[in-house]
Order: structure tokens, then sequence, then C-alpha cells
């Protein structure tokens, strides 16, 4: 177990690490956060933390739609995670979960007028789906939030009451994960990550406008996609139905990595196995996210100095 969280500008003992049951953010969902992964090279002997930049970024994306202010610079925040990670001698891959938060003690459901903080925590963490096989997949009977119901530029605590419903009806009716519709029925995302399917040689992916959370991995598929695997990317919507007859489809994200799917709502994706671009990415990925492709090698921030 780590032994150090940070809270209200300290590292402070994980154990201590505790906010109030008048917290607005645990009353409202007035809360916004980041899932961002750190691996372990055992050839480098060092934990690298993939695109901390780029997820702080978001955060603070997130912090002005929720009119938050983190108080710390996206290159503090990167800091801030790097000592942690240190303090906590974690030398195997972690999860780190950065939030910013309402933490006043109140009640009144509103976001003006109110104070902010940063606090971060981090976690060993293995596989969230499993990447050994495909997954079989269903449509989910909800539908995601929309833009203008609770927008998912903004990663907000509240939104993710939504991929509960989802995630749970997928596991109830026996799949191992959802895709969900926007409310016009078209393709949006998974219940916590992106999409992409492969049609005619081509990775195809919702365009950012369909209600999805703009993902850091689905931006590192697309570039490994063209300048690694030189395969051609094309943002558009995607039908339902197109998803029964894609070669391919794989769904990205810090938890989910790049895990393969093989069905959707009973139909066999291609040939039903794990497909050869989706193969390739998942390998070229765990390279690139333990600072094994030089060129990407800025993606990754090492935690040991
Ligand atoms: C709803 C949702 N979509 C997509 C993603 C993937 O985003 P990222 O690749 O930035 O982790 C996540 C990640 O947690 C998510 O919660």
């Amino acid at each position: 177990m780590p032994k150090y969280a940070y809270l209200q500008g300290e590292f402070i003992p994980l154990e201590d690490a505790n906010v109030s049951i008048m917290t607005h953010a645990f009353l409202y969902g007035t809360a916004v956060f980041e899932g961002i992964r750190a691996y372990w090279s055992d050839k480098d002997n060092q934990l690298y933390i993939f695109r901390a930049k780029e997820h702080y970024e978001r955060l603070a994306n997130s912090c002005r739609i929720m009119r938050m202010d983190p108080g710390h610079t996206v290159e503090e925040m990167t800091e801030i995670t790097r000592v942690l990670l240190e303090k906590n001698e974690m030398k195997g891959n972690a999860y780190i979960r950065p939030m910013v938060y309402k933490c006043n003690h109140q009640v009144g459901v509103k976001l003006s007028g109110l104070d902010d903080d940063f606090l971060l925590f981090a976690t060993e963490m293995g596989d969230y789906l499993d990447l050994s096989k495909g997954l079989r997949c269903k449509v989910s009977s909800w539908r995601h939030v929309s833009d203008n119901a609770i927008p998912m530029r903004c990663k907000c605590s509240g939104a993710y009451a939504n991929a509960a419903l989802i995630k749970t009806e997928a596991l109830d009716d026996g799949y191992d994960e959802a895709i969900v519709l926007t409310d016009d029925g078209h393709v949006s995302e998974g219940s916590a990550e992106n999409i992409f399917i492969v049609r005619g040689g081509k990775l195809v992916t919702p365009p950012e406008t369909d209600d999805l959370l703009p993902g850091i991995t689905r931006d590192t598929v697309m570039v490994l996609a063209e300048k690694v695997l030189n395969i051609p990317v094309e943002i558009r919507r995607i039908d339902r139905t197109e998803l029964y007859i894609a070669e391919e489809a794989f769904f990205c994200g810090t938890g989910a990595q790049i895990a393969p799917i093989t069905s959707v709502d009973n139909r066999p994706i291609g040939n039903g196995e794990v497909g050869p671009i989706s193969k390739k990415m998942q390998e070229i990925y765990f390279q690139v996210v333990r600072g094994q492709l030089k060129e990407f090698s800025h993606w990754c921030t090492p935690v040991f100095k």
C-alpha cells in the first residue's frame, strides 16, 4: 500500500487523507479528476508517468468549465505527482488520481463563491479490462450524457453516475463492457474508454462533438497509427450497425489501455478473434508507455532522479 497522499497543500499519510461528509464535492459531484498511469521499466530501472502534461492540461480545462482553480500550474501538478510517487517508493505500475474539488462544508448546489482544493493519491494497478482475450460488448440501453447536460470535455465526477449505470448493465447482462450511443443514436464511447473501429483498413473514431471524453490515449493511438503503423485515421460519426460489420474494434483509455473487442451485441467482429491492427497497436503502446520508443520518450516523465 502507498504511504502518502497529497491533500490541502501537503503530503500526508494516506490514512489521514480524509474529507468530511459535508464536503460539497461529495454532496453534489462537484469534482473534476484525471486518471494517469505510470509504468515501470525493468530495462531502465525507472518509473515513467505517461503524458502527465496532457492530463494536467485537460484537468485545467475541466476546471475552467466547472469554475474551479486548481491553484497550481500544469508543471507544478506534474512535479507534485512525481514527488508523491517517489515518496511512496513505487517501483511497479501505478495509477494516479488527481482531483480538484469544491471543498467547502456547505449545502447549496452552485459553482460560484466556493473554495477549491487539489488532491492526489496513487495506487498499484494492473489491467482494468482483460487484455488477454477480446471483449464481448453490448450497446447500452442507456444514452451518454450530452454536452448540454454534463459536458464530457470536463472530466467531472458527477458524470460517472452515467458510466456506472452503463457498466453495471453490461456486467449484469453477462458482457464485459458496453458501447454507449449519443442521444441521437451515434456511437460515442465505452463506459470509461474511447473506441476505434477498423473499416476498409482505416482506423475510424467518433468526433469529440459526439459527447465523448477527448481521451489522451485516443490521441496517442491516432499519433501512433499515423507515425508508426502508417494507417490512416478518420474522425467521423459512426452508426451502430457499422460496429457489426467492422473488420476490427478496440477500446482505448488510461485504464483500459488498448483493449480489443471481439463481439458486439452477439455479432462477431471480423472473424471473432483479436485483429492484427489491434494487436500491433497494443504492442506498440506498451513499448511507448515504458519509454522504449525514442521518438515518443518526451511523453514519459521519469520519477526517480
Ligand atoms: C468516459 C471516458 N472516456 C474515455 C476515457 C479515456 O481517456 P484517457 O485516454 O484520457 O484516459 C476515459 C478515461 O478514463 C473515460 O473515463
